[in-house]
């Protein structure tokens, strides 16, 4: 869906000239469920993306909003209790309602949207539509929110709907930075972006086209055992603010904590480390290093956080009978989705062939590929 095509959309249900946005997608090359636990991470926005154009309709209550890709329209009433809404719409009505919270004063408007941004793969459709969307009215309405506070409002939002995600998703998004990764840290939200020069590299997302039920709640899950585990370590050691304040010494100490539990510390505090190894790597051009951080990455993710599943499990093997293959790992919230791979340019389409060959003998799933490039955030396009 291109931004002609959504202009053009607009233009034959609504009237007037209309504020398009740009919203992209995320990667996350390292850091995977950290941010939560007040971690680093090392997201990008790419050149997946969601168009919206938006306008006020001059009605005081009603916003109209249109989803090109699913052929369906819904009209939200401003200060009207909530529905039962699922999918996309869902997500609207938790941003309206979660602005009305914020006592932000706005009137009836109009959205059409459409995006190449895979649904269920990780890419973060959700974080790329509520941004998006905050995007547009903050410009419709003059609020002059920070990337930081849209971010947190689309946050704010997937919390009203049940995903107590963090903020990595929302934040790649609003701050994305053509050809450099973010490194984040989620305690404080400094950043700084890392040029991502692969040389003879490429980034490959393949998707293993799965989407487990239940996902919300396993994540949910992993949240409240991290949570747990920090209540617990704070008796131990009152100092202990975030769980990245644990090290290894408590842990030998801490036999009170449910094995469960300690596994999923103890990936915490590695895949944190492996962010700042992922970030020197990249800075020195070890390519090998930061493909064998990725193996580690998605070790500790299948093994100790358990969040993977075993189709992305096989997509991750397959990697290793391919010399072009530097490294991959499953990437975002888990349980299905995509794997994210380091690969080289030499015979790399025959490697990724191969790969999606055999994972669709063993799975009977046909899988899909996709060679990301690195973009911009969240962009209010000027016609
Ligand atoms: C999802 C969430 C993010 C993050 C990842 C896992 O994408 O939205 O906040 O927790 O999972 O790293």
């Amino acid at each position: 869906m291109n931004k002609h095509q959504i202009l053009a959309e607009y233009a034959s249900y609504f009237t007037g000239t209309p504020l398009l946005v740009n919203a992209p997608g995320r990667i996350n090359l390292i850091g995977e469920h950290t941010d939560y636990n007040h971690g680093f991470v090392m997201p990008a926005a790419i050149d997946k993306s969601m168009f919206l154009a938006m306008n006020k309709s001059g009605k005081p209550n009603t916003v109209k909003v249109r989803s090109s890709d699913y052929d369906q329209d819904e009209t939200f009433n401003l200060g009207a209790s909530s529905r039962p809404f699922n999918s996309w719409r869902s997500y609207i009505q938790a941003i309206l309602q979660e602005l009305e919270a914020r006592s932000k004063s706005l009137s009836g408007f109009n959205c059409v949207f459409g995006s190449d941004i895979p649904v269920g793969a990780g890419m973060s459709s959700s974080a790329a539509l509520c941004c998006g969307f905050i995007s547009g009215m903050n410009g419709l309405f003059n609020w002059e929110l920070s990337k930081l506070e849209i971010a947190q409002i689309a946050q704010a939002a997937e919390h009203r709907i049940g995903a107590h995600v963090g903020l990595m998703d929302q934040f790649a998004v609003m701050h994305g930075k053509k050809d450099h990764v973010i490194q984040l840290d989620c305690l404080d939200h400094s950043y700084e972006y890392i040029p991502l020069e692969l040389k003879d590299h490429s980034l490959v997302l393949i998707n293993s086209n799965v989407k487990h039920e239940l996902v919300d709640s396993e994540y949910n899950d992993r949240r409240v055992s991290c949570e747990k585990a920090l209540n617990q370590l704070q008796q131990l050691r009152p100092e202990i603010n975030t769980l990245r304040d644990v090290n290894m010494a408590d842990l030998q100490n801490a036999d009170f904590l449910h094995p469960t539990d300690l596994k999923r510390v103890q990936f915490v505090l590695h895949e944190n480390h492996r962010v700042k190894q992922m970030s020197k790597a990249l800075k020195q051009s070890r390519f090998q290093e930061a493909g064998e951080l990725l193996y580690q990455s998605h070790w500790g993710l299948s093994q100790e956080y358990q969040v993977s599943c075993p189709e992305l499990d096989l997509l991750v093997d397959l990697t290793k009978q391919e010399q072009g293959v530097l490294g991959a790992r499953m990437m975002g919230g888990g349980f299905g989705g995509c794997s994210i791979n380091l690969v080289r340019h030499d015979e790399l389409d025959n490697t990724i062939l191969r790969i999606m060959e055999q994972y669709e003998q063993q799975t009977n799933i046909t899988p899909e590929s996709y060679m990301v490039s690195i973009e911009d955030g969240v962009k209010l396009i000027e016609e």
